[in-house]
C-alpha cells in the first residue's frame, strides 16, 4: 500500500462535515470546486464568502507531488527549511529526465547512469524527509498519482503544470513552483487566489472517432491559452458520466492549456470503478458514501448561470474530433477542416512521426483505443506510413498492456516502445532525422506544441490530438488524411477506409504488475545524510537571496524586451538544459534564450548597454550582475505560459534581474516570481510596451510605499535624452510584498 487509508478515513469524517458547514455559513448553495476549495481551509475560523478572482484564501492541501525535473529546486529548498520530515504526504516522480532514443530497453539503463546523481540525491532526500519515492520507468508522476493517490474531495499540489489530471478523479489539484510546494510540506498555509469558475456542461455522450481529448481541444480554442487564467474550470452535465475516469483526467489535464487554476469532474460510477480497479475499492466506497459532497448541489445544476462565472456547454454527441496546432495548443481545428488549414498554410503534408504518450493520453483506455487502429493495418493489408513511438503512462499500464497483447499490436506495426516517462513531451527525445533544418510535421497524443517542446526543432510543426488520431494519420503518413471519410490503398492496391478505434475503459483481466517501482522512506530519517557534492556539476546547495536594500531600483538597462509567445520553455528551456535542474548556476546560463528580441528579431542575442556588443541573454546579464547593476526584462501577453518550473523566475534572480515588466502574466509564473523576491509588474497601459526603447535605463519608482493595490511609477530614459513615465501595476498582498522584501519568501520563514 503506497498510500495511508487511515488518512483518508479521517478525511472522509470530517468532509462533508466542513462542507455543510461552509453551505450555511454562505447561505448559498455550493459547486463542487467550491465545496472542494472550502472544506480545506487552512483555518476554518476563516471562513467567508471570499470573493472570486480578488481575495488570497490559505488553503491546507492533503498531499505534495513533485516530478524529477523540479524536485530537485523544490527539495534543497525545503532542506533549508529546518524541518526533520514532510508535515503532509508527499512523493517524487523520477519520470522526466530519461530520453527516448531507441527503447526502454536501452534507454532506461543509459538514463540511470547519466542521472545516477540526481537519482541518488532525490532518493536519499525522500528516504531523509518521509516521502515517497517512485523509481525511474516507474511512470510519469500524473498517471502514477491518479493510479495510486488522487482520491475524490482532496486537494493536492505539484510541482508540474499538468497536475490537474487528478481532477479526473474529483481532486482539486493545483500546479505550483516548488517554493509553494515547500510551504505545503512544511506545514504552513498554501495561498492562493479564490479562482473564478467556469462551468462546462456536457450533455451526449461521445462516439465514433471522438475522444475525451478532443473536448478539451475544443474548449482551448474556445478559450484560448490564457481564457481560464484564475479560474477553475468545473465539469457539470449528464455527459460527465459516459466519461472514464482516465478520460475525465485528460480532459482536465489539459486545462492547463488554457491557463485554468485546475478542473474537476463530480464523482461518479466512473470514478469508482477506476478507484477498484486500481486496488482502491475502500476509496470508492468511502466517496460513495459522500458522494452528494462530490457533485454541485442540486440548485447549482439547475441554475448553474446563477452560480459560474461564465458557461460553456458542449454537446458529446456532435463533437468532432480536433487536430491543434502548430506551435500553440489553442490553434484549434475540427478534423474535417483540417485538411484545408493545412494547405492554406503551407504546413508541411506528410506526417513523419506520430507519438502516443505523455500524461495527457498514456493510460490503458488511450492504448487499447490506438492499439484497436494498429490490428486495423495487418487486418486491412496496410503499411505505416510514418514511424511511431509509445511511451505508455506507468509500469502498471506497461505490463497490463504487454498481458493483453496490445504491447505486440503496436510492435507488429514497427512501433518503439520507449520507457514509461515524459520522453518526446518535454524534448528528451533523441530523434533521428536526415535534415533537421527542413520544415516537418508530427502528431502527438501530449498538451503541449511550442516550437522546440518535442525535438528542439524549430523546424517541427507539433500538431496535439488524440492518441486514435495520432495513429491513424501515422497509418495514413499524410496530414490530410481524415479517417472518417477517406480511404487508404492497400498493398493489394484496394481502397480500405478504417473503422472508428475501440477499446476497453479498464482492463477486463485486472491491472497487473510485478514491480510498480515505489519506495517507501526510511522509517526514521534522522540520521540519513544528504551528500552534494562542492564541484558537482548537477547539483549545487542554495544560498539565500539578498533582501531588498530599501531603494527604489534605478537606471536598470533593459535586458531583454520579448516579442511575442514567451512561455517558460522559451524563459528556460527543457530537453539537454533538465540535467541542470538542481544547479541553479549551471542553469542559469540558459536564461531567455529563446525569446525572440522585439528590436532585431533574433533569439539569444540582446545587447550589452556597458560595450555596445551584442551577446546571449545570460552572458549580458551576467555583465551586469559583475558590476552591480540590476537589469529588467519587458515582455508581452501571458508571460510565463506553461510548466510551473520556478527556474524560470530562480534563473533571472539569480542573475540580478530585478524586475519582469509584461502586459499580463500565466499565474503560475508570476506566484513563482512573487517568491522569489521579483517584482512581477503589468503595464497599466499595454500600449507603453512600445514606448521601451533597446538602448534604455528603466526605474520602477514607489517601492518605500509598495501598498496592495497601488500602482507602481516607471520612468524610461532614452538615451536621446527624452524621458517617457508611466504607471505599472501590480497583483501583490501584504505577504507578498513581504516576499519581495525579504528577497524570497523563503527567507520570510527560514531563520
Ligand atoms: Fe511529463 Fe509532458 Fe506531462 S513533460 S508530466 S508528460 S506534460
Amino acid at each position: 500500500m503506497v498510500y495511508d487509508i487511515d488518512v483518508l478515513r479521517s478525511f472522509y469524517t470530517s468532509y462533508a462535515t466542513k462542507v455543510e458547514t461552509a453551505r450555511k455559513k454562505l447561505g448559498r448553495p455550493l459547486t463542487l470546486a467550491e465545496k472542494v476549495l472550502y472544506a480545506h481551509l487552512y483555518d476554518e475560523t476563516s471562513l467567508a464568502d471570499f470573493s472570486r478572482g480578488a481575495d488570497y484564501v490559505n488553503f491546507r492541501p492533503d498531499r505534495v507531488a513533485m516530478q524529477d525535473a523540479t524536485a530537485q529546486m523544490a527539495l534543497l529548498q525545503f532542506m533549508n527549511a529546518g524541518k526533520n520530515a514532510v508535515a503532509v504526504p508527499s512523493t517524487v516522480h523520477c519520470d522526466h529526465l530519461i530520453q527516448a532514443y531507441q527503447g526502454a530497453g536501452s534507454d532506461l539503463p543509459v538514463a540511470l547512469e547519466a542521472n545516477c546523481e540526481v537519482y541518488a540525491f532525490l532518493k536519499s532526500v525522500a528516504s531523509k524527509y518521509g516521502i515517497g519515492f517512485w523509481k525511474p520507468g516507474a511512470g510519469i508522476i500524473h498517471q502514477v498519482v491518479l493510479e495510486n493517490y488522487a482520491f475524490p474531495g482532496g486537494m493536492m499540489v505539484g510541482t508540474d503544470s499538468h497536475t490537474p489530471n487528478a481532477g479526473g478523479l474529483g481532486m482539486i489539484a493545483v500546479g505550483v513552483g516548488g517554493a509553494d510546494a515547500v510551504d505545503v510540506m512544511t506545514g504552513m498555509e498554501w495561498e492562493l487566489k479564490m479562482p473564478k469558475l467556469i462551468g462546462v456542461k456536457l450533455t451526449g455522450k461521445l462516439n465514433g472517432w471522438a475522444a475525451p481529448k478532443d473536448v478539451i481541444l475544443k474548449l482551448a480554442g474556445l478559450l484560448t491559452v490564457k481564457g481560464a487564467t484564475n479560474a477553475i474550470i468545473e465539469y457539470f452535465g449528464e455527459g460527465t458520466a459516459s466519461l472514464s475516469a482516465t478520460g475525465k483526467a485528460t480532459i482536465c489535464n489539459m486545462g492547463a492549456e488554457v491557463g485554468a487554476t485546475t478542473s474537476i469532474f463530480p464523482f461518479d460510477r466512473n470514478m469508482a470503478d477506476y478507484l477498484s480497479a486500481t486496488g482502491r475499492e475502500e476509496i470508492a466506497e468511502l466517496a460513495a458514501r459522500n458522494a452528494a459532497e462530490l457533485q454541485a448541489d442540486p440548485e447549482v445544476a439547475a441554475h448553474p448561470e446563477a452560480y459560474y462565472d461564465r458557461i460553456i456547454e458542449i454537446d458529446l454527441s456532435t463533437l468532432e474530433p480536433y487536430i491543434n496546432g502548430p506551435f500553440t495548443p489553442d490553434a484549434a481545428c475540427t478534423l474535417s477542416e483540417f485538411a484545408e488549414k493545412v494547405k492554406k498554410n503551407g504546413y508541411p503534408r506528410r506526417m513523419e512521426v506520430g507519438l502516443i504518450g505523455s500524461c495527457t493520453n498514456s493510460s490503458y483506455q488511450d492504448l487499447s483505443r490506438a492499439a484497436s487502429l494498429a490490428r486495423q493495418v495487418k487486418a486491412k493489408g496496410l503499411k505505416m506510413a510514418a514511424p511511431l513511438i509509445i511511451n505508455p503512462g506507468s509500469e502498471q499500464v506497461y505490463c497490463t498492456s504487454l498481458r493483453d497483447g496490445m504491447i505486440a499490436d503496436f510492435q507488429a506495426v514497427g512501433a518503439v516502445i520507449m520507457t514509461n516517462a515524459c520522453g518526446p513531451c518535454i524534448g528528451q527525445w533523441k530523434r533521428v532525422t536526415d535534415d533537421p533544418t527542413r520544415a516537418n510535421s508530427i502528431v502527438t497524443s501530449f498538451n503541449r506544441n511550442f516550437a522546440k517542446r518535442a525535438d528542439g526543432n524549430p523546424n517541427t510543426h507539433a500538431f496535439v490530438a488524440s492518441p486514435e488520431m495520432a495513429m491513424a494519420l501515422a497509418i495514413a503518413g499524410d496530414l490530410c488524411f481524415n479517417p472518417m471519410t477517406d480511404t487508404l490503398l492497400n498493398e493489394q492496391g484496394e481502397p480500405v477506409r478504417l473503422d472508428a478505434p475501440e477499446g476497453d475503459t479498464l482492463p477486463k483481466k485486472g491491472f497487473t504488475v510485478d514491480d510498480n517501482g515505489y519506495v517507501a522512506p526510511a522509517a526514521d530519517g534522522s540520521t540519513l545524510e544528504v551528500t552534494i557534492h562542492p564541484e558537482s556539476q548537477r547539483l549545487q546547495k542554495l544560498a539565500p537571496f539578498a533582501p531588498w536594500d530599501g531603494k527604489d531600483l534605478t537606471d536598470m538597462p533593459l535586458l531583454i524586451k520579448t516579442q511575442g509567445k514567451c512561455t517558460t520553455d522559451h524563459i528556460s528551456m527543457a530537453g539537454p538544459w533538465l540535467r541542470f535542474r538542481g544547479h541553479l548556476q549551471n542553469i542559469s546560463d540558459n536564461m531567455l534564450m529563446g525569446a525572440v528580441n522585439a528590436f532585431n528579431g533574433k533569439t539569444n542575442c540582446v545587447l550589452n548597454q556597458l560595450d555596445g556588443t551584442y551577446d546571449a541573454v545570460s552572458a549580458v546579464a551576467k555583465a551586469y550582475k559583475a558590476q552591480g547593476i540590476p537589469s529588467i526584462v519587458v515582455a508581452e501577453e501571458n508571460y510565463g505560459e506553461g510548466s510551473s518550473r520556478e527556474h524560470a523566475a530562480m534563473e533571472p534572480r539569480f542573475l540580478n534581474v530585478r524586475v519582469i515588466l509584461a502586459k499580463s502574466f500565466a499565474r503560475i509564473h508570476e506566484t513563482n516570481l512573487k517568491k522569489q523576491g521579483m517584482l512581477a509588474l503589468t503595464f497599466k497601459d499595454k500600449q507603453d510596451y512600445d514606448k521601451v526603447r533597446e538602448d534604455d535605463r528603466i526605474s520602477v519608482k514607489g517601492l518605500e510605499h509598495f501598498t496592495p493595490g497601488q500602482p507602481l511609477e516607471v520612468i524610461v530614459k532614452h538615451t536621446d535624452g527624452t524621458i517617457d513615465t508611466f504607471e505599472a501595476l501590480h497583483t501583490y498582498n501584504d505577504m507578498q510584498i513581504g516576499w519581495f522584501k525579504a528577497g524570497s519568501a523563503l527567507n520570510t520563514f527560514v531563520k
